[in-house]
């Protein structure tokens, strides 16, 4: 570890789905007090910025490398710089954040993360869904198909469908051909619900419901290749019916209320 002691931050901070409504409190007070904001200006809405004080310079990582944003990093820390690392959603799903934190720790530059509302959570608000019903699923999984990242062969889609829980499917609608062949192979019938969100919580949100034999046409019709995610279960249209939950029923006794005979 290099001594390289410095009175600057980093603070990653989740920026949300998109609605610049949708930021923690904590995040958009640490994005009022940065000195520096470098932003990931594929995904994260611009309107959050205004957020900062006037004159804050702001860098859309879209166009650096990894060694220009940790440049950045490291000059304005050194200058006793706050500096905000704005990543979409939640910083910790699919957000290349952990090759930061080494470097970050490495040069013994401090830093903190701030969640924020993933993408995932705003399309199932978007389809009004819970993903845990009792008697229809209490697991959901999160993945991806492999694109130009690979998937180890143990998670892939096919293999993760034999578990029949819900499923929220992240960078992959391009592929949706080769999402729903994968979701077959693993056993779902032709018949499951499945829903895409595009753009969840934006003003152009654009959410398509279908089954596994309906929603490629759907999508294709739609021109929705990028920004989605694909949700994936019998929690959207629980056709046979779910158990209400334990905790709000009349007769169970728990920590907070002692339940009534019926
Ligand atoms: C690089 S990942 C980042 C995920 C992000 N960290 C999160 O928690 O949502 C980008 C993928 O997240 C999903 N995504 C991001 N924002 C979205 C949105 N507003 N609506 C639907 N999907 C979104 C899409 O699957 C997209 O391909």
């Amino acid at each position: 570890m290099s001594q390289n002691k410095t009175d600057g931050e980093v603070i990653f901070v989740g920026a949300g789905p998109g609605d610049p409504e949708l930021i923690t409190i904590k995040g958009s007070r640490a994005l009022e007090r940065a000195d520096r904001v470098i932003y990931a200006g594929s995904l994260v809405n611009p309107e959050l910025l205004k957020l900062c004080r006037p004159g804050t310079p702001c860098h859309d990582s879209a166009s650096l490398t990894l060694e220009e944003v940790l440049a950045l990093m490291l000059d304005g820390t050194k200058r006793g710089e706050t500096i905000v690392r704005l990543h979409t959603g939640d910083p910790s799903m699919y957000g290349a954040v952990k090759e930061q934190f080494d470097y970050l720790e490495e040069q013994a530059i401090p830093y903190s993360v701030i969640p924020g509302v993933s993408s995932v959570f705003a399309a199932a608000a978007a389809v009004k869904r819970e993903f845990t019903l009792p008697d229809i699923s209490q697991t959901l999984i999160l993945t991806r198909l492999a694109g130009r990242t690979p998937v180890p062969e143990r998670e892939a889609l096919a293999q993760l469908a034999r578990h029949q829980t819900s499923m929220a499917i992240f960078l992959s609608v391009q592929d949706m051909g080769a999402v729903v062949e994968a979701l077959l192979e693993g056993g779902y019938q032709a018949s499951t619900p499945i829903a895409v969100v595009a753009k969840a919580s934006w003003p152009d949100e654009e959410v398509l419901f279908g089954t596994l034999e309906t929603i490629v046409a759907k999508v294709q019709a739609a021109g929705i290749r990028k920004q989605a995610q694909i949700l994936v279960g019998d929690f959207l249209d629980p056709t046979g019916g779910y158990a209400r939950s334990k905790l709000y029923d009349p007769t169970f006794t728990h920590e907070y209320r002692q339940g009534t005979d019926r």
